[in-house]
């Protein structure tokens, strides 16, 4: 196994494990000083691409985005998802994290789980390829966003599927919008760590979307913390761009030759 991918493992009931998200070179070197994982996630369709959610995004764009992140890392564990219907079956998986990993030299691939494709992660572990799982509000697979884990049945569903997935041989699994005992207590029973979305601080780490916690996506749903309001400071300077253009004061001799 990977050293980073143990040192992820080891951190567990140690120390948080941080996580964002990444889909350019600059944004991932900027990341990478204080993150312990990039993922490069399927989120690149609804925030670059403005799609309204992550059904369409190709194979060939997450990897394009991912060869630019590889540039920026240098420290952290990167990661990248493996888009809706990329993974359907055994050998299409083997194929499309194989070649993942070829072409951009990912440390490990994420897929969602359906609560069905624990024997596609197991074939790809035996193939020697890192899998994050992913459960709770997965949005490759459902229709509409809600929380998980309010009752006994779903509670009892989750339990399951996240012991499915670290029997598999994930290495981590992503709770996505688990209600914080329910996270607790698949963080408990778990041997590998957890990293949380919308699931409290009882995960093992965290991951956001970053453009989320700059304020640039315009989706800031409660689990969101917006750090700073990028969008009204890129605005504001792109005025005063315009305005310093149209009264001749740019450029000035200083930016001339
Ligand atoms: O696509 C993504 O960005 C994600 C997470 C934020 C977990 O899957």
């Amino acid at each position: 196994m990977n050293k980073k991918i143990k040192k992820i493992i080891r951190k567990k009931n140690k120390s948080k494990i941080v996580c964002l998200t990444a889909y350019s070179k600059k944004m991932a070197s900027i990341i990478d000083q204080d993150c312990d994982i990039v993922l490069v996630g399927d989120s690149v369709a609804n925030v670059i691409y403005g799609m309204p959610n992550t059904h369409k995004i190709e194979l060939k764009t997450i990897i394009n985005h991912a060869k630019a992140v590889r540039q920026g890392i240098k420290n952290s564990l990167m990661i990248i998802d493996m888009p809706k219907g990329t993974y359907k079956n055994e050998k299409q998986a083997k194929a499309n994290a194989k070649m993942i990993l070829k072409q951009t030299r990912c440390d490990a691939i994420k897929i969602e789980s359906n609560n069905k494709n624990f024997q596609i992660i197991k074939n790809l572990v035996k193939n020697r390829i890192p899998v994050m799982g992913h459960i709770g509000y997965t949005p490759q697979f459902k229709k509409k966003f809600k929380i998980y884990g309010s009752n006994l049945r779903e509670k009892r569903k989750l339990i399951n599927e996240a012991i499915k997935i670290e029997k598999a041989g994930a290495f981590s699994i992503v709770l996505e919008c688990i209600k914080k005992d329910l996270a607790k207590e698949i963080s408990e029973i778990l041997k590998i760590p957890t990293i949380g979305i919308g699931s409290s601080v009882h995960c093992d780490g965290q991951i956001l979307v970053t453009e989320d916690i700059l304020g640039m996506s315009g989706f800031y749903p409660k689990f969101v913390k917006k750090y700073v309001n990028l969008n009204r400071i890129i605005a504001k300077t792109v005025r005063k761009y315009s305005i310093d253009v149209k009264r001749k004061k740019f450029p000035t001799k200083k930016n001339a030759f």
